[in-house]
């Protein structure tokens, strides 16, 4: 039943910025018009809620966005709004402002601002935005295909002259505490090592020392490159060419992506979830839901609790695990 008290919402995004942010704005902005309710966006996230940096979003504000990259809304990570005086500000400005549904898209830091907000009385849901695809809840977030290809085609490239000088590659990849993105790129890529967070174990030297062993190996059999995808969580990959190169005698050379990955036109997949993300939001807004995360499982849209989201956990599949290094052997250790 729709909840008749929702008259207007309000629209940020949070955190770091992902491909395909404004393709989900555009959504909310758009669904919010067509279904007869006042959108405001807020510029800088939670920082510009406090500072009521609220404009009226049109139709028009949202045209030629779906294709850009970054956040026309920009983004911000705004400390203060971790302290119970700014969430209580922050309320007061959307009531002040007439807002009685915020739809926040970013990653968990931004869906616990939301949730703050929402214990003080705004009906608040959040839209998974983030390259790292961290968000426990949701098998896919916002911008994560699009940085994945990103990846996969700088990685590509690097492939190229790697294999011409017969050299090993080491190319770091973002991630934060999350090896989604190297495991992706690393299977893309037909990676020889894929190092990720999640199974590190902390010790950097005995990590190094099985990549060593694998690449004298490899090289033994006649392969002449080495690709070595790194994530962002393990890092240290110039400390780990240099050790590489000392220990094998073969030219090595690390790349650390950076924030290429953050940038760049969204992809097909990115646009289109963030589409429906954006709209289903909205939907689940006047249908009274409150404090409520989207996500999306088996194939469909669904909605949860915020704190439940941010309670529950997640781990890097091992069969994808097993497979990617299957894939990354060297001819010759088949049978
Ligand atoms: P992401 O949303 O990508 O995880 P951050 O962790 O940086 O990014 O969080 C984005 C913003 O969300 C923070 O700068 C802050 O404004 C807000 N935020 C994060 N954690 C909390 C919290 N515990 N309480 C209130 N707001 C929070
Ligand atoms: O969460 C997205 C992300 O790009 C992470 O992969 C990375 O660790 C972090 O943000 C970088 O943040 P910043 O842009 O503030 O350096």
């Amino acid at each position: 039943m729709e909840n008749k008290k929702i008259k207007t919402i309000g629209v940020l995004t949070s955190g770091g910025d992902a491909p395909a942010m404004n393709a989900a704005v555009r959504a909310v902005v758009r669904t919010g018009l067509a279904r007869g309710l006042n959108v405001k966006g807020m510029y800088r996230g939670y920082s510009g809620l406090l500072n009521e940096e609220i404009v009226d979003m049109t139709s028009k504000l949202v045209s030629n966005t779906i294709n850009r990259g970054g956040t026309i809304l920009k983004t911000a990570r705004c400390l203060e709004f971790k302290e119970l005086e700014y969430q209580q500000k922050g309320a007061e400005i959307c009531r002040k402002h007439g807002i009685d549904g915020l739809v926040v898209i970013g990653g968990d830091g931004s869906f616990r601002g939301a949730g703050k907000l929402a214990e003080q009385g705004i009906n608040a849901v959040g839209v998974p935005g983030t390259i790292d695809l961290d968000i426990a809840c949701t098998e896919y977030t916002i911008g994560f295909d699009t940085a994945v290809n990103t990846a996969m085609d700088a990685i590509d490239k690097i492939k190229d002259t790697s294999m011409s000088h017969e050299r090993c590659s080491i190319i770091e990849v973002m991630g934060r505490d999350a090896g989604y993105i190297a495991l992706w790129c690393g299977i893309a890529t037909g990676a020889e090592n894929i190092l990720i967070p999640e199974k590190f174990d902390g010790n950097l030297p005995m990590t190094e020392l099985k990549v060593i062993d694998n690449i004298l190996r490899s090289r033994a059999k006649g392969k002449t490159h080495h690709l070595i995808v790194n994530a962002e969580g393990i890092g240290h990959s110039y400390g780990m060419a240099k050790r590489i190169e000392a220990a094998t005698g073969i030219e090595t050379r690390a790349t650390i992506l950076g924030h290429m990955q953050r940038g760049g036109s969204p992809t097909a997949l990115d646009r289109f979830h963030a589409s429906m993300m954006g709209a289903y939001a909205v939907d689940l807004l006047l249908k009274g839901g409150n404090k409520r995360v989207v996500g999306y499982k088996d194939g469909a849209y669904y909605d949860l609790d915020i704190q439940e989201a941010l309670q529950m956990t997640k781990d890097i599949d091992e069969y994808q695990l097993e497979i990617a290094d299957i894939l990354g052997r060297t001819i010759g250790d088949f049978h």
